[in-house]
């Protein structure tokens, strides 16, 4: 396994080219099982979740390539029951297989999606959807098997809470039905308006994306598309998050500043000059950051809870005392007993609330656990005496292109020790 070996960087200068988003390029890949023609999606970053949803959609037939900087699906027969359970556990987004599965075959089985431990993570919300769209649903609590028979025929469905990757999975099940399908109290993050601009450009109907009430009617069958996913948000505000904690003069190019209205007002209350500059944004950081007296996390458009744990690293180091309140997940701060190691003073309160006193933080051995926490901590060591290890970079490669390269091209004293 590898380990990420950090030393205490200066400021960072540069510029950044952002790739598409993941929680865009995951449920987009899974839309692509609902045509038999040619798919392309443009400007996808290597990410081993990535990675591992291509793996999927070859193992129920489909063919699915790394092309050129993007990836080329074509699933002109598909077999409902073919889905590898070992894949199933490795990834969360295992579970938008589902909805297109059922949409093309009207049958699939799947087992329980794994994923980032920072939750119960539960799927009740996409079952309960299918099941208002008229699908059968089974579950054997023993085996983790949901198996699911007919096709959606389409309805109005309400979500008891804007679950993300149930309002994607419940589209992409919409989009083969010519009867309209109405989804209230969906999510509206700017990756869903992309799935949506996706499913159009494959032929179906969408209104609404964006909104709490999104509007789908389908087509028999749906065509091939090309689509460049936008780019991705949180990633962006890693690189934030690292400029705050270094300190510098970093261009993001590509970023959607329209997408990140919440995260950008934090770190310009840490201090941060940001601009945007038509293509992308430029984001500068001279003084020790600011603390914040208050953040919660909330559904988009709020403050994005894959952000709170870089917030927290930028916090860390800040001059005072910040609170961090996580309303979306439990298990969202474990990462904060790794950034102790490294001096942060940091006390939970409950379950979901954090309350952070700056400091100057040193290097230490940490352990990533998950996808952004993994992130946080690389974060905090730019910054900290001395050298740290990480070790569990695998998590943070599910959601990061080679962070290592980005960041030393940024001037960051980083590298990747591989078999650590
Ligand atoms: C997506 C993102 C993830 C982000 C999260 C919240 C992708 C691939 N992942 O995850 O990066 O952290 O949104 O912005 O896009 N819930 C239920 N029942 C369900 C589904 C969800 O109770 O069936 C609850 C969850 O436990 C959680 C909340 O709804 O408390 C939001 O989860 P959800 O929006 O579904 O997250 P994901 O789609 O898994």
């Amino acid at each position: 396994m590898d380990a990420l070996l950090i030393t205490k960087s200066g400021k960072l200068g540069g510029k950044i080219q952002l790739k598409g988003a993941k929680n865009s390029i995951l449920p987009i890949l899974a839309a692509s099982v609902l045509t038999k023609d040619d798919v392309f999606i443009g400007n996808c970053p290597y990410l081993s979740d990535i990675d591992d949803m291509i793996k999927i959609i070859r193992s129920i037939g489909g063919k699915a390539e790394w092309d050129n900087g993007g990836i080329s699906v074509c699933c002109h027969d598909v077999d409902p029951f073919g889905i590898d359970r070992t894949l199933m556990k490795k990834i969360r987004s295992s579970i938008f297989i589902l909805g297109p599965l059922l949409a093309r075959c009207g049958e699939a089985r799947i087992s329980a999606p794994g994923g980032c431990e920072i939750g119960k993570r539960p799927i009740d919300l996409h079952l309960l959807g299918l099941s208002e769209l008229g699908v059968g649903v089974a579950e054997d609590r023993e085996s983790g098997l949901v198996s699911c028979y007919g096709r959606p025929k389409g309805g109005m469905l309400r979500l008891r809470c804007p679950s993300v990757g149930a309002t994607e999975n419940l589209m992409m099940a919409a989009a083969l039905c010519e009867e309209p399908t109405v989804i209230l109290g969906g999510a509206k993050e700017p990756e869903i308006i992309d799935l949506a601009h996706f499913l159009v450009a494959m032929g179906a109907l969408v209104v609404g994306a964006g909104t709490d009430v999104i509007a789908i009617k389908g087509q028999s069958e749906l065509h091939g598309a090309s689509h460049l996913p936008i780019t991705d948000r949180i990633v962006a505000g890693t690189f934030l998050a690292a400029t705050a904690v270094c300190g510098g003069d970093v261009l993001l190019d590509g970023a959607i500043s329209g997408f990140m209205d919440c995260t950008l007002y934090k770190f310009r209350m840490l201090g941060m000059e940001i601009t945007d500059y038509g293509c992308g944004i430029r984001a500068s950081s001279h003084n020790r950051p600011k603390a914040i007296e208050r953040t919660v996390t909330m559904p988009y458009p709020g403050f994005p809870t894959d952000m709170q744990p870089l917030l927290t690293a930028a916090l860390a180091v800040a001059d005072g005392e910040s609170t961090i309140i996580e309303t979306l997940f439990e298990s969202r701060f474990r990462y904060c007993e790794e950034l102790k190691k490294m001096g942060a003073s940091i006390e939970q309160e409950g379950e979901n609330t954090v309350r952070i006193f700056g400091k100057r933080l040193h290097g230490a051995d940490v352990k990533a656990q998950d996808l952004r926490g993994g992130a946080a901590l690389t974060t905090a060591a730019l910054g900290a005496d001395g050298i740290t290890y990480i070790s569990g970079v695998e998590h943070i490669d599910r959601g990061y292109e080679r962070i290592e390269r980005d960041l030393s091209n940024l001037g960051a004293n980083i590298e990747r020790i591989s078999d650590f």
